[in-house]
């Protein structure tokens, strides 16, 4: 604001025009926060079901990622997995997926998960997902996710 200093009238006109500023910015702010409401919202998926993207986060990020350009170390990128052959990125696989042969459909993906050494014996993936609907919500989220 460049008013001349010596009068100091414009003091009320300044305190006017605040409350409309901080109108607009509450409204953005609950814009904003309505936008956060409705991503959150649509991440938690079907009602009542299991979210996938949550189980990833919780469970598999650690070793994985979803997302093609980012690595997490101890274990293979998983973007476009479903559809893709085992050990197929530059991770270093163990030798019994890198000769399993498999293709990772959706059934392929649902019985790794349920035991990955009993269907691959000498796989390095040790996580199981006991429950069928948790299995099938984060298929669901690696098919989406390429
Ligand atoms: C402690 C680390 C770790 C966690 C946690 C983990 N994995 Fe793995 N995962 C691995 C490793 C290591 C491999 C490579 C296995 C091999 O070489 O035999 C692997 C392999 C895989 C593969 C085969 C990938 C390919 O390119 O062939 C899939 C699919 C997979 N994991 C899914 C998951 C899912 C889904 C979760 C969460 C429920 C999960 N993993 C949790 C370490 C992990």
């Amino acid at each position: 604001m460049d008013y001349p200093t010596g009068l100091t009238n414009y003091g009320p006109v300044e305190s006017r025009e605040n409350p409309v500023k901080l109108h607009l910015s509450l409204c953005a702010g609950i814009a904003l926060a309505g936008l956060g409401i409705a991503t959150s919202g649509a991440a938690l998926g079907a009602p009542g079901g299991p979210n996938g993207e949550l189980l990833f986060r919780q469970r598999c990020s650690m070793c994985h990622s979803a997302v093609a350009s980012r690595q997490v170390p101890l274990g293979p990128n998983l973007a476009g997995v479903v559809g893709r052959k085992a050990a197929a990125t530059t991770f270093a696989y163990s030798s019994a997926l890198k000769q399993s042969g498999l293709t990772w459909t959706r059934a392929n993906l649902d019985r790794y998960l349920t035991g990955p050494a009993r269907m691959v014996p000498g796989t390095k993936m040790a996580v199981v997902v006991p429950n069928p609907a948790e299995r099938s919500a984060l298929v669901d989220y690696l098919a989406a996710a390429r």
